[in-house]
């Protein structure tokens, strides 16, 4: 087992640490929530714990369908081993279901189910407020490489193939998701970051209850609930 050592970083939702292993560091998930570019700040008790392990979980799922992930052992709670990568500047998301931004840029309501997933991506940029990149763009800023964007894409939309009719099973709907790659020390591109009720929207299957950070966005209220919901529809199948 690694061991850990100096902080490296501090995000707004996860703390990094070195490790003794030069290819690893350790995440520390946080109760801390923002929105909208950290100007919204609160506390969602638990969510920490529910987010590292459920994300742990998925990306367990996922890699056992062939996709490459940064995952490495969950330590504890609110820890764990990931590799080391090099992240891509990109905030990647796919979409089922028109729900957030989508709806409000182009004047449509929420809840249109799409034909086929759309796929985009953000500049990762925060000063900016992350703004949305077509890949001619991603292109001219360097951030990403054709071949990277193409892999990207591809493995972007494998994952939603696999997390769609996983959710299904547990009585949930994937709305829209994001997601963030790394890349190796060798060029290859995993799945870093997270998958949790941070970074996706689900919605009841039944009811189209959120049970995501929607309900801390728009001060829904329940919010801790929504995030133990989601564990027990995760864990307890
Ligand atoms: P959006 O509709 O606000 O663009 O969000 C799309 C998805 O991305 C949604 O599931 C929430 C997630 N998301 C993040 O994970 N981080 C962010 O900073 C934002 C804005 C959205
Ligand atoms: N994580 C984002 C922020 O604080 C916002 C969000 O998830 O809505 O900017």
């Amino acid at each position: 087992m690694v061991k850990k050592m100096e902080q490296l970083y501090e995000g707004k939702a996860k703390k990094v640490f070195a490790t003794d292993d030069p290819n690893y560091v350790i995440v520390s998930y946080k109760d801390d929530a923002t929105a909208f570019d950290g100007t919204k700040r609160g506390t969602i008790m638990g969510k920490g714990a529910v987010n590292n392990r459920m994300s742990n979980f998925l990306m367990g799922k996922l890699s056992e369908a062939g996709v490459p992930t940064h995952f490495v052992e969950e330590l504890s709670d609110r820890e764990t081993v990931v590799k080391k990568v090099r992240i891509v500047p990109l905030e990647v998301i796919i979409r089922n279901v028109s729900a957030g931004s989508f709806a409000k840029r182009y004047g449509v309501e929420e809840g249109i189910v799409f034909d086929e997933p759309t796929f985009e991506f953000s500049y990762k940029n925060d000063d900016l407020h992350d703004p949305l990149l077509n890949t001619s763009h991603a292109l001219a800023l360097k951030l990403a490489t054709k071949e990277e964007i193409e892999t990207i894409r591809s493995m972007a939309l494998k994952i939603n193939d696999i997390l769609k009719a996983f959710f299904a099973d547990c009585g949930v709907r994937l709305i829209d998701f994001k997601l963030e790659f790394g890349r190796l020390p060798d060029g290859t591109i995993v799945l870093a970051d997270e998958i949790s009720p941070d970074t996706c929207r689900f919605w009841d299957a039944k009811t189209n209850e959120k049970l995501d950070k929607d309900r801390f966005r728009r001060d829904l209220g329940n919010v801790e609930e929504a995030y133990q919901e989601m564990m027990r529809r995760v864990f307890g199948k």
